[in-house]
């Protein structure tokens, strides 16, 4: 995913403030981490690509069987002409299963990338003709403005993929209050979790046979050295993913095999040996896990489709008006 920071950075040479300053906190701090978001760059995004086709790695395909299986009932529930507000649209992959159910004349893709945002609304818009189609370049994280031409239509929110996992519950919650805000009371959604199951099926998922996963965790130490005139030595890193039970969460960390002192933009860094660098969490979600979180930020629950394993699932979820405690 490019910042616009980095599509003009791209073009002075100069590397993403926010990217060079993510990654010299994670250094400079005690404890290391760099936010996910990070990995997707080219080579990135092509490797999440490859992942979402993987045996083990099970959510997106899923996810996908259970779009294909219920957008119609998502529709019946939710009334048929909604305007469709997918939040994070690099995902719009899924987005024609439920734009074809609800047949509404409006689609508002919202990303931060403008480069993806112009690719997916050129697509979609190609293939529905009688859509209209406005793309809107902003942070989801916090409350947006619509375009004045969705105004007086119900509108349903979209947040397939389960990327609400990537946050912790703080996180989480402000995104929830902030869809509130920018879709309005009245207004529904439908989000994509996944669940708690047995970490013999969750790590594998995350760690999968033909390294593929791997490859994607340790390219974000390639992309530091490539944008951040860096010298880390990735061949002395492994990919690790856990599963930590108190925070219901994969954590993917890189691992330093040995003692390794290295450079990032001329500043010096070490790491001693089977220290971490935290990477990214894809928290799980139990069915009351997934309620509580919703209602908490503003959302109630109406329905909630799953596979027949459970091990994902489709939640329509309504921005009731508040009501004052009984
Ligand atoms: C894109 C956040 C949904 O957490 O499952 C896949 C990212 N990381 N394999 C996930 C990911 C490693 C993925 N999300």
């Amino acid at each position: 995913m490019k910042t616009p920071e980095a599509q003009s950075a791209a073009a002075t040479g100069d590397p993403d403030p926010a990217f060079r300053a993510d990654v010299l906190a994670c250094f400079r701090d005690s404890r290391r981490a760099i936010p996910a978001r990070w990995f997707y760059d080219k080579t990135g995004s092509e490797l999440f690509e490859a992942i979402t086709d993987l045996p083990e790695y099970y959510p997106t395909r899923t996810e996908t069987g259970l779009l294909k299986r219920y957008c119609g009932e998502v529709t019946e529930m939710g009334g048929r002409g909604r305007a469709v507000v997918e939040f994070g649209s690099g995902s719009s992959v899924k987005t024609p299963h439920l734009l074809r159910a609800v047949q509404g004349q409006h689609y508002v893709p919202i990303d931060i990338s403008g480069d993806f945002l112009r690719e997916s609304a050129a697509a979609l818009a190609a293939d529905f003709p009688g859509l209209a189609v406005h793309p809107l370049e902003g942070d989801f994280m916090r409350p947006l403005q619509l375009p004045d031409a969705v105004a007086g239509t119900p509108k349903l929110g979209f947040f397939p993929g389960s990327t609400i996992g990537n946050m912790v519950a703080r996180t989480s919650l402000d995104l929830l209050r902030s869809m509130r805000e920018t879709l309005g009371v009245g207004s529904l959604l439908l989000i994509g979790m996944d669940r708690i199951k047995s970490p013999d099926i969750l790590v594998p998922a995350y760690d999968d046979a033909q390294g593929v996963t791997a490859r994607f965790n340790l390219n974000l130490l390639h992309r530091i050295n490539r944008e951040l005139d860096a010298t880390i030595p990735v061949e002395r890193f492994r990919h690790v993913a856990r599963w930590n039970d108190n925070y219901a969460r994969i954590e993917m960390h890189l691992e330093a095999l040995e003692d390794i002192d290295f450079t990032v933009l001329g500043e010096r860094f070490s790491m001693a040996k089977s220290e971490t660098i935290h990477t990214e969490n894809s928290h799980k979600y139990g069915p009351r896990d997934a309620r509580l979180l919703l209602r908490a930020g503003g959302w109630t629950t109406l329905h909630e489709w799953t596979d027949p394993d459970d091990w994902f699932a489709l939640i329509l979820a309504e921005a009731k008006p508040f009501q004052t405690a009984p």
